[in-house]
């Protein structure tokens, strides 16, 4: 097996507390790092890098780990851009809109979405993404969902059976019975192709109840749980997500004391979307409330074509630290290890021995330019288990 020194390091952010500096992020100076069958080998400051078989000078710039996208809805067809414009002179945001893009996605080809799932996982990877989540939601019928995952699951592992994102315009009368579709033969035709299970418990999509009934099928099903809680206003969502002991809860945007103390004393990852807030032109959640008591926090893009139409973590890096007062290492922090405890993953979100070696090189003396130089183009090159993108 052949190994690599990538070497030059100007700042290395491994998220390994034990190396470096000491904090969170780990960060060494003048760092290098070994490759070797995809994971890294060795990590620390270039003057005690081992020899290897080969070596790549990233000539100073500063390395990160990649970043781990723990919610995304890549699998749409269809634009809401009319929506978004609507929005922004004065139209508040609702869940409704999720049934425009219901309508085109049933309409579309499997290549077509398929097309569109690979050409939004492009752009991610162009942004330092390595490691993306995928919900279906759009379908909302069994074969609808089921071929949704199917497309889903040629891009990532990490995928997720969102039938209940919304009661689709057919159920409109019968709620329940679209619980039950949803339980039962919809369940059944999508778990083969799903590793969580989420549902949108909001006012007008899912009650508490019917969202115990779905996590409960699912898990029973060998699926993992998710939520989607508290986006548009406050609810039982969070509680019920840390209750059940689920692995992250997501939005997290209208949370009251009690929720913020079961956060706090639950392993439930709260993974904030502040893509959604600067979309929706609504309150930021108080990820600065949240990371003070305690609670373990992700960021991700939520990107969909309704809510948050970013593929763009350094952009919710930024938002994260100029909107909801995280410090860059921690936005930094959220978006890499915070986004593989969201996944429930091990091997990505760091960069220490033993950790999959995806590489994030910026064209940047440092992380903070993630949030200091927002827009700008500054992720230079991507390496995915030690190799770049073909
Ligand atoms: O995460 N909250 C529910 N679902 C998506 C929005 C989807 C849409 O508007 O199309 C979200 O924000
Ligand atoms: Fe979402």
């Amino acid at each position: 097996m052949s190994s690599l020194l990538v070497t030059g390091i100007g700042q290395l952010v491994t998220n390994d507390p034990a190396l470096g500096d000491g904090s969170s992020l780990g960060v060494v100076t003048s760092a290098a790092l070994v490759v070797e069958g995809g994971h890294v080998a060795w990590a620390g400051p270039m003057v005690s890098a081992p020899a290897a078989d080969s070596s790549y000078d990233v000539g100073g710039r500063s390395v990160v780990p990649g970043f781990v996208d723990s919610h995304s809805h890549l699998v749409f067809a269809g634009d809401r851009s009319e929506e978004f414009a609507a929005r922004m002179s004065g139209t508040p945001y609702s869940a409704g809109g999720i049934r425009t893009t219901v309508a085109a996605t049933r309409a579309a080809t499997d290549e077509q979405l398929a097309a569109n799932v690979a050409r939004h996982v492009a752009e991610m990877r162009r942004q330092g993404t390595t490691t993306v989540e995928i919900k279906s939601g759009y379908g909302l019928t069994v074969h609808d969902e089921a071929r949704a995952l199917a497309i889903a699951a040629q891009a990532t592992d990490e995928t997720t059976f969102l039938g209940a994102h919304v009661v689709p315009p057919e159920y409109a009368d019968d709620p329940g019975g679209y619980v039950d579709l949803v339980t039962g033969p919809m369940l059944e035709a999508c778990a083969p192709h799903a590793r969580w299970i989420d549902v949108f418990c909001e006012t007008g999509a899912f009650s508490a109840d019917q969202a115990r009934a779905v996590l409960a099928a699912g898990r029973a099903a060998g699926l993992q749980g998710r939520l989607h809680a508290n986006q548009l206003g406050p609810g039982p969502g969070v509680q019920l997500a840390c209750e059940l002991g689920l692995t992250a809860v997501d939005h997290c945007t209208y949370l009251s004391d009690c929720d913020v103390d079961a956060l706090a004393s639950s392993g439930t990852v709260a993974t904030l979307l502040p893509g959604v807030e600067f979309s929706t032109r609504s309150p930021y959640p108080d990820a600065r409330g949240l990371i003070d008591a305690g609670v373990r926090v992700a960021v991700a893009t939520d990107c969909n074509p309704g809510s948050s139409y970013t593929s763009s973590m350094p952009l919710c890096v930024a938002l994260a630290v100029r909107e909801m007062r995280m410090t860059p290492a921690e936005a930094l922090l959220a978006a890499t290890r915070g986004g593989a405890a969201a996944l429930g993953r091990t091997e990505v979100g760091h960069l220490a021995a033993g950790a999959r070696a995806d590489l994030v090189v910026l064209d940047a003396p440092s992380y903070v330019h993630l949030a200091y130089r927002p827009g700008v183009p500054i992720v230079r090159e991507v390496l995915v288990g030690g190799t770049a993108p073909l």
